[in-house]
């Protein structure tokens, strides 16, 4: 069975779903930018970058996964989505800090923003590392991290992605084709190659 689809249970009216892409509405009215904005900047005209999004969205929908198992008490559940969301934020991370951060940053590009990004990149992987169902804090901290893992992705798609779309050049092109073809690695591997 597929552990993403075997749900807590379905996911209520107002879960964290939909929207320019797929970020939660509340987010989104905290952006100065409409929610709309990537529907029209060209991201996912750019292969790359589109599949980058395509993970982000499966990542919210994990995270919506990951609030009902808390709501429902199901906190081993909980812990087994984390697992399968730290697989895949740890090579989704690594492409990014490899191919479009990198390229970002040899054009000497937003340079701050990126490290901002990595450093939450890494928290992320120490965070999801030391969550232990049994503690009574469990619930609390993993809302935190959901809570931050989509600001992060919020900082991406209507950041760092469409400043690259604008920005890079062929070479910087070249690097990100070069980081999403490297391909799946182990999780311990990410964010320090
Ligand atoms: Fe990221
Ligand atoms: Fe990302």
């Amino acid at each position: 069975m597929d552990v993403v689809r075997d749900r807590c249970r379905d996911p209520p009216a107002d879960d964290h779903r939909g929207g320019a892409h797929g970020t939660p509405a509340r987010h989104q009215r905290r952006l100065k930018e409409p929610a709309h904005v990537c529907e029209h900047c060209g991201c996912r005209g750019v292969e790359p970058i589109a599949k980058l999004m395509d993970e982000h969205f499966e990542m919210l929908d994990l995270s919506g996964d990951i609030r009902h198992c808390l709501v429902s008490g199901d906190h081993r559940r909980a812990a087994r989505l984390l697992d399968v969301l730290g697989d895949r934020l740890a090579p989704h991370a690594r492409r990014e800090e490899r191919g479009i951060f990198a390229a970002l940053r040899e054009k000497d590009e937003f340079v701050e923003e990126l490290r901002g990004l990595e450093e939450e990149h890494a928290a992320f992987d120490e965070i999801l590392a030391g969550l232990d169902p049994g503690t009574t804090d469990f619930p609390g901290r993993v809302l935190a991290l959901l809570d931050d893992l989509s600001l992060h992705i919020d900082r991406e798609n209507l950041g760092i992605f469409p400043i690259a779309v604008v920005t890079l050049g062929a070479s910087g092109w070249d690097l990100v084709a070069e980081a999403g073809e490297e391909g799946a690695v182990g999780v311990s591997q990410a964010h320090r190659g």
